[in-house]
């Protein structure tokens, strides 16, 4: 269905981006953000490190090294950690060639004077989760070596330290006390050689560690022990309290540590957050609960019980991205503290000191037009909306339907207009994208319904499109003239 053929012409000028000397909000240095670019419709990298600017965010942690992203950077004093893809571990872990390339092409490049300010490698992402199959134990530390070594040889050791983000199921978290914590039998040998090089490096071992998960994953899990704020469940554990699962994750981590011999090695959060669509958890009420205790705790540079030093840690996420697989569940499309087009989502204070308002959302977005897709009024017979719909899902994001999410109000007519306009915003408002064998039809009129719990969106431009499309930077302003033609045959 739908093979369709369609050519867009937009012209288009905008300027964004007056120098800003606002006094934006204050957050403390060792807050981070982790921002991914899985999407189909990005926000352009100089409004979102403008955006960051703004809300004082001067950590970032990015997935790859996609040079229009680290462009966006250059000449901002904002810490960067870059991450190399799992799929390149295998080539950069037998070639010390690779790796030298690797460092020289994707690091050294940016280095120059008012470039950015690359300090961390993470090589490899959450590599070892089991749903990989262990396809990447034997190329990870390899390649950690290789990056440290190509790093060194570069004089670069110094200033950029080399890590990989794992996840906490690296560690066995069975046992509901710390103390009961080791690293994974079927990793142990590779995880002992990580911490040990980590130890030697002087450079920290970064875990994601998500109570959303816990919550998620087990339906008698204590709810108030995935969040910050309640005692309702405290576990003792040589002599340490523990009042919520972070904490009792993170020191389950340094009990792993320790008995793997290597009790020094510090230890940064590198994803921890709250997604706020697709499960009956993931609500902006929790996540609001959840950033708030985690910021106030964070701010009052308080670890946990056995790391009580302030610690470092990369929010998940910045921005919702559309396109990130849902293989983990449906809020996965949904970490962002921002919504797909920069709007912020809830009221939040990374100061940490209780002040929570919006954070200050991205300038000068455009938007397509002011329409929508919807199912056709006069549709009797409704049993080809079905397929219709399995279609618009599979390259639309539906993940805000269904029992618990944000649209589970909507009927089954409500529904079928969900997707199909999903499907025709991310192809670009192309009416052949809104047919559907004539079951569907452009409104003027917002369908989404009127309590605000559910929104049919309308994309916006991307981000993508204008700058590789040949856009330039003209001291702070930017200047895009964009003619696109796309043609999908
Ligand atoms: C990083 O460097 C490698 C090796 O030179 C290169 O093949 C790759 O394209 C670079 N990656 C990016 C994102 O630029
Ligand atoms: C892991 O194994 C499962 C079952 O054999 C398979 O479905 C899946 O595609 C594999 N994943 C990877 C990344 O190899
Ligand atoms: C509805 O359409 C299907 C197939 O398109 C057809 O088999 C069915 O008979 C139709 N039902 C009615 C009530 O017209
Ligand atoms: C709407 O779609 C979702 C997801 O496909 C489904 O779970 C739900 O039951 C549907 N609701 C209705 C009323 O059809």
């Amino acid at each position: 269905m739908a093979r369709f053929k369609f050519i867009m012409c937009a012209f288009c000028m905008i300027v964004v981006m007056a120098h800003g000397q606002q006094h934006g909000p204050e957050a403390l240095p060792t807050l981070g953000v982790n921002w991914g670019l899985l999407s189909t419709n990005p926000i352009n990298p100089h409004v979102v490190v403008k955006m960051l600017q703004e809300n004082a965010i001067k950590k970032v942690k990015i997935f790859d090294t996609d040079p229009w992203i680290l462009g966006a950077f250059s000449g901002t004093d904002i810490e960067v950690m870059v991450g190399i893809p799992n799929d390149q571990l295998g080539k950069i872990s037998g070639d010390m060639d690779e790796a030298e390339d690797w460092v020289k092409n994707n690091v050294s490049k940016h280095l120059h004077d008012g470039g950015v300010n690359i300090r961390y490698v993470s090589v490899g992402n959450e590599a070892f989760l089991k749903a990989y199959n262990g396809s990447f134990i034997k190329t990870t530390f390899p390649a950690m070596e290789n990056i440290h070594k190509a790093l060194n040889n570069a004089g670069l050791g110094d200033k950029i330290k080399v890590t990989s983000a794992l996840n906490a199921d690296v560690y066995d978290t069975s046992s509901d006390k710390p103390s009961g914590g080791h690293f994974r039998k079927d990793i142990y040998d590779v995880m002992k050689q990580i911490v040990k090089f980590l130890d030697e490096t002087n450079s920290p071992f970064l875990v994601n560690i998500y109570p959303f998960l816990s919550l998620y994953q087990n339906d008698n899990f204590p709810k108030d022990y995935a969040f910050f704020d309640s005692t309702s469940r405290t576990i003792t554990d040589n002599n340490k309290q523990y009042s919520n699962v972070f904490d009792a994750n993170l020191d389950t981590l340094a009990w792993a540590l320790t008995k793997a011999g290597h009790p020094k090695v510090s230890i940064m959060i590198g994803e921890i957050g709250w997604p706020t669509d697709g499960n009956k958890h993931a609500t902006i009420d929790n996540a609001k609960r959840f950033y708030r205790g985690f910021l106030k705790k964070w701010a009052g540079k308080k670890g946990s019980p056995l790391r009580p030093e302030p610690m470092v840690a990369y929010l998940f996420s910045l921005i919702d991205e559309n396109t990130k697989s849902v293989a983990p569940g449906n809020f996965e499309r949904h970490w962002g503290m921002f919504h797909y087009d920069g709007k912020p989502k809830f009221p939040i204070d990374l100061s940490g000191k209780d002040h929570e308002e919006m954070l200050v959302g991205a300038k000068g977005i455009r938007y397509l037009e002011q329409q929508w897709c919807v199912l056709s009024k006069d549709i009797k017979n409704m049993s080809s909306v079905g397929p219709a719909v399995s279609y618009a899902c599979a390259s639309g994001d539906c993940t805000s339907l269904g029992p618990g999410c944000s649209c589970e109000k909507l009927n089954v007519v409500g529904n079928a207009s969900f997707a199909f306009n999903q499907f025709f915003q991310n192809n670009a408002q192309d009416v052949e994208a809104c047919d559907f064998d004539g079951l569907a039809t452009i409104v003027k009129k917002d369908p989404s319904p009127s309590d605000g719990s559910c929104m049919f969106p309308i994309q916006i431009y991307s981000g993508g499109t204008m700058l590789r499309g040949g856009a330039y930077m003209v001291k702070g302003f930017l200047i895009g003239f964009v003619l696109v033609f796309i043609t999908f045959i």
